[in-house]
């Protein structure tokens, strides 16, 4: 492919520094560069940069190498791809054959969204809806340079103008369109999934085009929602999206911070703003796996959110999110409930700027300011509840000076000594040890299902799996679940129940059409995103695997039953009652310890 002499100048020629400062944010140490290593986790840099040696290795984990070795590890190519880039890049000729490029599969779902993109933008600028669409983005402070940088556009109000534009030019197959959920059918009717909307065009964190967020502006019908956005393709996984990264990477680089918001007029504003390092996810709460990739350009993220009380729930679910990452968090809260895009309209960019700079919270004194908003300080349960959302944070800190200051202030607030605060406190420490995933939500209501909870557990699902291969699996799974459904979350429960109870009492093999009828719509959705969740599943099928499944629904019960125990014990005044469930909970470690013994090869499950 290349002489090892052209391999050598290529990596020679190459600018080390340069080349790692597009994916890490270097500090300069002596003749060195340090920064945190992309290849794993970690608070404190271990990533050294020496560009006397041309190299750029970390030492904790060993990730990394020469220029050529870093560009194959971290944008995972091959390492003749990673040659031919670097060469190109110092205009260096390689002999011999190219390198094969890894072909994109995705490629002509991309050719079909691009083609998309670049309709909808043509009929914002061409027909008379556009004219009434621009004014309504001039209206909300969008200029044709907004428009350009975000290649907003325009769908037509026709029902199927962009499904007859990709047949009769492009001859993409209608399967296709499907699939990147541009079209629908009805009986072989295709017509397009946007009509008559403002269309914001979402990409991938490489810039490729995987979906549309789709706003309606002129339409009369209150009850049309206000936004529509892709639903989950083969392109588009909605707890993955990050709107606008790849346009802001650079920036969040360079910042070295992120900005979050709720929503992309949020994100728009701030962009017009010159917060060009913002980004949001669409209209869904922030997941693991965005956090993970935000990592990867910077450790330093601010927080800002709608200031109502479903944005301070949100919030507090990013803040725990984020500091499992490790990040710096910093969260702004807008005067008067307002979002960004609200600010700015009403206070113009340069306020916005100035009050975003000047209004940053840490962690710890954003949820000690919101805790107590909206709260009635007469009433001991809203005070409880204060007080959990504050210890809750804490408990997290891992830092004596942060817990002492702000238990101090609490005391203060509350008016109580600190010394009965503290033993409250190291109360509310020991009990929350064992229960890893506890927001302060669970400790209001305990004990709250939603998707992504259910899918950091795939053991319940992959039970439905066995359960589908065989009655006789099914019936035995039913038996061992049986006193143990609390284990499973009251979306499986639901589909589980219904498995058993409706589809095999009539049914010998599974079907599933006729499984699908016993469902409402709601469980019909979470059906399908179970499915779609475990297609990424590539752990293989077996007897062990199933056991431990079983086993881990079982340790799931246990770590619910024990959360319940902990709130009681929590709220309970009785020092009789307290001891009877301090028994219970002592039991409960001891069934969880004896299965965790037993259980070598635990469920694979990475929580
Ligand atoms: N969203 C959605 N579907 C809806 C409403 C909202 O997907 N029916 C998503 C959108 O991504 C939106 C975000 O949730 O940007 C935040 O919602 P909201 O605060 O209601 O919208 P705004 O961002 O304020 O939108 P606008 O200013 O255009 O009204
Ligand atoms: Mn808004």
């Amino acid at each position: 492919m290349a002489t090892p002499e052209e391999i050598n100048s290529v990596i020679e020629a190459c600018d080390i520094v340069a080349l790692v400062s597009e994916y890490v944010h270097l500090e300069k140490t002596g003749k060195n560069y340090k920064g945190l290593c992309p290849f794993h986790n970690e608070k404190t840099p271990s990533f050294v940069v020496t560009p006397e040696k041309k190299l750029a290795k970390c030492f904790g984990c060993g990730g990394g190498g020469n220029p050529i070795t870093f560009l194959e590890q971290i944008e995972n190519i091959s390492f003749g791809e990673a040659l031919e880039r670097l060469a190109e890049r110092e205009n260096i000729k390689l002999s011999g054959p190219q390198a094969v490029k890894k072909v994109n599969p995705n490629k002509k779902y991309y050719d079909i969204m691009n083609t998309a993109v670049r309709f909808y933008k043509k009929s914002l600028e061409a027909s008379e809806f556009g004219l009434e669409a621009k004014k309504y983005l001039a209206d909300r402070g969008l200029d044709e340079e907004v428009i350009k940088a975000f290649n907003i556009g325009l769908s037509p109000k026709t029902k199927d103008s962009l499904y007859k534009l990709c047949k009769e030019k492009f001859n993409y197959l209608e399967l296709d369109m499907v699939d990147v959920g541009l079209i629908d059918s009805y009986n072989r009717d295709y017509h397009d999934l946007f009509v008559g909307r403002i269309m914001f065009p979402i990409y991938d964190e490489m810039g490729n085009p995987i979906g549309f967020s789709a706003r309606i502006f002129n339409n009369p019908d209150k009850n049309q929602p206000k936004y529509i956005n892709t639903r989950d393709t083969v392109l588009y996984k909605k707890g993955d999206v990050i709107y606008n990264l790849s346009n802001a990477k650079a920036e969040i680089r360079k910042k070295n911070r992120v900005i979050l918001h709720e929503g992309q007029m949020d994100v728009i504003a701030a962009y017009r703003s010159g917060l060009k390092e913002a980004v949001c996810t669409m209209g869904t709460a922030l997941t693991l796996s965005q956090v993970q990739v935000l990592k990867k350009y910077t450790n330093n993220v601010v927080i800002c959110y709608d200031g109502d009380r479903a944005g301070v729930s949100s919030s507090i679910k990013a803040i725990k999110l984020f500091k499992q990452e490790n990040f710096n968090i910093h969260l702004v809260l807008l005067p008067d409930n307002q979002d960004p895009d609200e600010y700015v309209k009403k206070y113009g960019t340069e306020e916005y700027v100035k009050y975003f700079e000047n209004h940053q919270l840490d962690e710890y004194a954003y949820v000690f300011e919101r805790a107590f908003i909206g709260k009635d300080l007469n009433d001991s349960n809203q005070v409880l509840e204060s007080r959990n959302e504050i210890f809750n944070i804490l408990v997290s800190s891992e830092s004596k000076i942060i817990e002492e200051r702000y238990l101090r202030l609490l005391a203060n607030k509350l008016q109580i000594s600190y010394d009965l605060l503290l033993s409250d406190y190291n109360s509310y420490k020991g009990f929350s040890d064992d229960d890893e995933f506890l927001t302060s939500d669970d400790y209001v209501t305990p004990v709250v299902n939603n998707y992504s909870n259910v899918f950091k557990s795939n053991a319940q699902i992959r039970l439905f799996m066995y359960a589908k291969a065989s009655k006789e699996k099914a019936l035995y799974i039913d038996s061992k679940l049986s006193n143990m459904m609390s284990g499973l979350s009251l979306e499986n429960q639901i589909l589980w129940v219904n498995l058993i109870n409706n589809f095999y009492e009539k049914n010998d093999i599974f079907d599933e059409e006729r499984f699908l009828q016993s469902l409402d719509n709601e469980n019909r959705a979470y059906y399908f995103k179970i499915t779609d969740e475990l297609i990424k599943d590539k752990n293989p099928y077996n007897e062990v695997d199933l056991e431990a499944c079983l086993e881990k629904v079982r340790l799931m019960q246990i770590d619910n039953e024990n959360k319940k125990l902990s709130n009681q014990l929590f709220n309970e005044m009785d020092s009789k009652a307290k001891v009877d469930i301090l028994v219970n909970k002592f039991k409960n470690k001891q069934k969880k310890n004896n299965l965790q013994r037993r259980a070598k090869n635990g469920p694979r499950d990475s929580n």
